[in-house]
């Protein structure tokens, strides 16, 4: 069908290509900003090591995992060694060393599923939550952050996709439908696929890196500057994997019994990881396994609402892709 949609549909495929880099480059954040972020870093390690001498903060999330649109909040980590402290009390005290140091708009969320602290520095313009000890959040960051060192249309892929998934309002997690982090999974699982592969499954290879994380062995091959050649054999450009992603996702994935699986770099079926009936609120409509912890689900956030949804959205994009005379402009389009 790849070859055939080239051929036939769209004589335009150039052209189209050169429009989704543009946007591509247009969403890359500037240096500047990196610039900014570590700034607003520094002086939120200068803050907390007086109180929590032993303490670390990691940047995870966007920020950190190259993934990171132009403008984006960012997300940090306070490790604090000692895993009895409670979250709260830390939340708490964290949120008061913050307002007495200028940062603006500081609040202590601590009912959140992942509890944080809120807050924007009014020097750098940024904004920025601040969670305890999610250790695995900043080792899949990297994992991430791996992936796109490999290959460059991953990162392509995955800025058109969110980018798509924000103006189309399926990017949002209280509405029933799918993080960002779900969705860059989801692009790494597409390239794991395509034939040649564009990406290899670094979770199946020789671990070069390797942690434990609340009893999770996390191990990996991250020497990925050893792996700049692995996907060209594979020609294929950002059009047409745009074109892919979504004529996966709206008729080539099977619903019914498949779970997409970057850790093995395969699909697997939902059988296998008993996720075949609804238990409590995961329902498993659609299925993302998570690289380590693999007991979780990241579409156990999407009801029987939500899957509609977002299933007439990848049908939308595909057919976009497939006819629409000026794709770059409709698959944007705000909802
Ligand atoms: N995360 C996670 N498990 C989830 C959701 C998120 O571990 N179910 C962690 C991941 O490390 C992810 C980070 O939290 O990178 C931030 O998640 P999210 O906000 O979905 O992604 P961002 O990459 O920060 O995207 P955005 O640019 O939309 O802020
Ligand atoms: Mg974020």
């Amino acid at each position: 069908r790849n070859l055939k949609w080239q051929m036939e549909c769209r004589s335009d495929i150039y052209r189209l290509n050169t429009q989704f880099l543009s946007i591509y480059e247009s969403l890359i954040p500037p240096e500047e900003e990196k610039a900014k972020q570590k700034q607003l870093l520094t002086l939120l390690e200068k803050l907390v090591c007086k109180e929590w001498p032993e303490a670390r903060l990691y940047l995870y999330g966007s920020c950190a995992n190259s993934f990171g649109v132009s403008k984006s909040d960012i997300d940090v980590c306070l490790a604090i060694g000692d895993a009895d402290i409670n979250k709260s009390e830390v939340l708490l005290k964290l949120a008061d060393i913050l307002q007495s140091d200028n940062l603006q708009n500081v609040q202590a969320l601590t009912r959140a599923r992942v509890p944080i602290v809120k807050l924007m520095d009014p020097v750098t313009g940024i904004s920025c939550d601040i969670c305890i000890n999610n250790l695995l959040a900043v080792v899949n960051t990297k994992l991430l952050r791996d992936y796109a060192g490999i290959d460059v249309r991953l990162r392509q892929l995955a800025f058109i996709v969110k980018h798509w998934a924000k103006s189309r309002g399926v990017n949002e997690t209280y509405q029933g439908t799918l993080s960002s982090y779900a969705y860059v999974l989801m692009c790494i699982h597409f390239l794991q696929q395509r034939k040649p592969a564009i990406l290899p499954c670094l979770q199946g290879m020789r671990a070069t890196y390797s942690v434990t994380v609340d009893d999770k062995k996390c191990a990996f091959f991250d020497q990925v500057e050893n792996l700049r050649d692995f996907g060209s054999r594979n020609r294929e450009t950002i059009a047409q994997l745009v074109w892919g992603f979504f004529n996966y996702w709206a008729y080539g994935h099977d619903y019914t019994s498949s779970v997409i699986s970057v850790r093995t770099g395969s699909v697997i079926s939902k059988l296998e990881k008993d996720w075949t009936r609804r238990v409590g609120n995961d329902r498993h409509l659609i299925c993302i396994e998570d690289p380590f912890e693999t007991s979780h689900d990241l579409g156990r956030v999407v009801d029987k609402f939500s899957i509609k949804v977002l299933r007439e959205e990848f049908e939308r994009a595909a057919d976009i892709m497939h006819y629409a005379p000026n794709p770059c402009v409709k698959l944007f389009e705000p909802y």
